[in-house]
């Protein structure tokens, strides 16, 4: 990095397809402390990510909650900027890739591709669902997996063996939506030449240039070595995204930009759009005034490091480069990360232990998370565990008891017993230490060791606790000797809100702010500082986890896929349910008298998947349905947005996952109230939704 160049960091662009989630705010609270540290020193950087708006999944959703796919996605776009707020996430622009300025640098970029003779047609087999009438992607088929034989796995990976499949592997494939057999149909596409870069995509991951991640190093290399298959860059209608200008002419058809090519390329457009908006307002206030923002001088002249969850490598380190390489574009740095574990188990909306952003900030706030994740944090590929007893230590031992503690006794102290301190004792030893420590800190962030630069600020709050202790300011107030003691443990709390900015933004504002001070960078660490303090708030507070209660009952979301008679039981019916992962499961259910089979078929209610299986006359069930009947009219617990498979809660409460005899089963009480279900006070809810009965009286129990 040069002084003077134009910097870029991005978080990878959100898909605007529900609400954002503790997983990628890592990405973006790691991006935001890089961000934050080179502002600091005093670089030109822009912040830059956007909503990735395009693909199959937000169409099928959007459609799913009746909503025109524009208005779904801008939904999220304003949820996700609030959300990012939230977390102080400093984004100097968040524009979506539906958008003109996306959809100009979409075609452009196309059509230099073609122009270049990198991108060609080809025909291609797709699976289609007659009846859906659209092509499906490899998620959207279900079906045998042909190695390992487990049945009712995705098209794109097998969970049982973990072996990524393509759609056309599966055996006996079911379309998802529908559950009609699909079959292979052939097109044209389109496709960029990825194997023409292999040459170069290896001499780039071995440059210094790249900076790789060893880890990340290991899986370009196989990649590579097994050979690069061209790329398919289009996808038919219909499809949310942009329409490939004369696709109709070339292929016979409409196509589309394939979501994973116009969303990288929404990295640029986001700092187009930036660029332009102020460019904009520029001149309309002041005409003199040229200085110009344009995003080649980011992109063309300056450095840009995108920050990307694992998950997305392939596209990040062979896709995205071969383009830019072709688009005479220099390469950018990138940093991988981990996923996030939530104590110790992947985050799963199935398992509970899926936190949206604004959940979490409700519980914790934003600095809680914000010091967890940085001191969890080193340039490396590992996941990080969100460990509840670990983070109540971190935040209420360390952050509130080591660098809280010592910037709060420090600061009430003076306010409480001086008018003005004078100039800080000059403390040589330390002051040196502190001064050597704070070069490395500076250093550790632009390093992205996040862990380790944590690690030196707790070292210098920790002496300067001990300082403090030592010197007992208490004991002999007005001794000009104390006053410049404390002095020095202002400038210390001082310095330490410098360094601690990047992770800690509201912290550092408030010290500031009692010293009659803002914006600092690192360029104002020194220990000259004196004046007056005032008014000092509260700059931490602790946490206190809010521990979930367990309900008995394993709330699962089941869709009902066949409804037969009962052989030997005239009020029951026999139905097979999709309960996702958990299977498919033939459940036997007392409905017959209040629902007809095509009012059930094709359903989804909530299920108790708990339950011991038992034979009821004769034939096998394996779940349970739940119904919420007043006497004279029942009615299914109802779910939109939900897949099969995952879970509801009621408030404050995790599902137990242990089995459960019918006899305990009966003696809980569920009940509906306004069309919502409750359990001591609590509402049935789900990340998503509120979980609805209709047609039945206030009172109806749930059973
Ligand atoms: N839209 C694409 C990215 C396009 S970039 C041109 C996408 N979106 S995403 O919403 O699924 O993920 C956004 C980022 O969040 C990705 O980098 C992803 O790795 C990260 N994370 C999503 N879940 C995560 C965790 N549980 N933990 C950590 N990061 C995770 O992919
Ligand atoms: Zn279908």
């Amino acid at each position: 990095m040069k002084s003077g160049d134009k910097l870029v960091v991005t978080a990878a662009l959100p898909y605007a397809n529900g609400p954002l989630h503790i997983g990628f705010l890592l990405e973006a609270i790691q991006a935001d402390i890089y961000a934050r540290s080179l502002r600091l020193s005093q670089k030109d950087v822009l912040y830059i990510c956007a909503s990735d708006m395009h693909g199959t999944p937000i169409e099928i959703n959007a459609k799913k909650a009746g909503m025109e796919p524009e208005k779904f996605v801008d939904k999220y776009w304003k949820e996700h900027q609030e959300d990012a707020a939230s977390f102080l996430i400093s984004f100097d622009n968040f524009h979506k890739t539906h958008s003109k300025e996306n959809k100009e640098l979409s075609e452009h970029f196309f059509a230099e591709l073609k122009k270049k003779k990198y991108i060609y047609i080809k025909n291609m087999d797709v699976i289609y669902c007659p009846k859906c009438q659209r092509s499906l992607p490899d998620r959207y088929v279900r079906g045998t997996c042909p190695l390992c034989g487990i049945a009712d796995q995705y098209g794109d990976v097998c969970e049982g063996c973990g072996s990524v499949l393509k759609g056309t592997d599966l055996l006996n494939p079911k379309c998802s939506l529908c559950g009609t057999t699909p079959h292979v149909k052939s097109s044209p596409h389109y496709f960029f030449k990825l194997s023409a870069f292999a040459g170069k995509l290896k001499k780039w991951i071995n440059s210094k240039s790249a900076d790789l991640q060893p880890e990340v190093k290991n899986w370009l290399k196989e990649w590579l070595d097994k050979g690069l298959e061209d790329w398919c860059i289009s996808r038919d209608a219909p499809y949310f995204g942009f329409e490939i200008p004369n696709s109709k002419k070339e292929c016979g058809e409409v196509k589309y930009f394939y979501v994973w090519l116009d969303a990288p390329i929404g990295y640029i457009s986001s700092t187009k759009n930036y660029c332009d908006t102020k460019s904009k307002n520029k001149n309309m206030k002041d005409k003199t005034n040229n200085k110009s923002c344009r995003w080649e001088e980011y992109w063309k002249k300056g450095q840009v490091t995108h920050f990307i969850g694992k998950d997305i490598s392939y596209f990040h380190f062979l896709f995205w480069p071969a383009i830019l390489m072709a688009m005479d574009i220099p390469l950018p740095k990138l940093t991988v990360h981990g996923f996030i574990t939530v104590n110790g188990q992947k985050m799963s909306k199935s398992r509970g232990t899926f936190f949206t952003a604004k959940d979490f900030h409700k519980l914790y706030g934003a600095e809680a998370l914000r010091f967890y994740y940085a001191s969890h944090l080193q340039r490396r590929v590992v996941d990080v565990d969100l460990n509840f007893d670990e983070f109540a230590a971190v935040i209420n031992n360390v952050l509130v008891g080591k660098l809280g503690n010592f910037c709060y006794r420090s600061l009430t102290f003076a306010e409480k017993n001086y008018a003005e301190l004078p100039a800080a004792a000059e403390n040589k030893a330390l002051t040196k230490k502190v001064v050597s420590l704070s070069e490395k800190i500076k250093k550790n962030y632009l390093a992205q060791d996040y862990h380790a630069a944590i690690k030196n600020i707790l070292t210098i709050a920790d002496m300067g606790n001990a300082y403090f202790q030592k010197t007992e300011p208490w004991k002999n107030k007005d001794d000009p000797g104390t006053k410049t003691a404390v002095s020095w443990c202002v400038n210390l709390a001082r310095n330490l809100a410098i360094l601690i900015n990047p992770v800690l933004p509201e912290f550092s504002k408030k010290v500031f702010h009692a010293l009659d001070e803002k914006n600092r960078t690192f360029t104002d660490l020194h220990f000259r500082w004196k004046g007056k303090v005032e008014k000092v708030p509260l700059l931490v507070n602790k946490v206190e986890i809010v521990r979930k209660e367990t309900f008995p009952l394993r709330l699962t979301v089941g869709k009902i896929l066949e409804v037969k008679d009962h052989p030997n039981a005239d009020s029951l019916y026999l139905l097979k349910v999709d309960l996702g992962q958990l299977g498919k499961k033939q459940v036997v259910a007392g409905l017959k008298k209040h629902f007809r089979k095509e009012d059930l078929t094709g359903r989804k209610a909530v299920f108790v998947a708990n339950m011991k299986p038992a034979k009821l006359r004769g034939e096998m069930s394996e779940a349970m349905v739940l119904a919420a009947d007043d006497g004279a009219r029942v009615g299914l617990l109802e779910v939109e947005k939900m897949n099969p498979g995952e879970e509801v809660h009621f408030e404050g409460t995790e599902n137990s996952h242990q089995e459960i005899t019918f006899d305990e089963f009966i003696k809980i009480n569920m009940a509906v109230q306004a069309g919502h279900v409750f359990y001591s006070g609590k509402k049935l809810i789900s990340p998503l939704e509120e979980v609805r009965v209709h047609g039945v009286n206030d009172g109806a129990k749930v059973r």
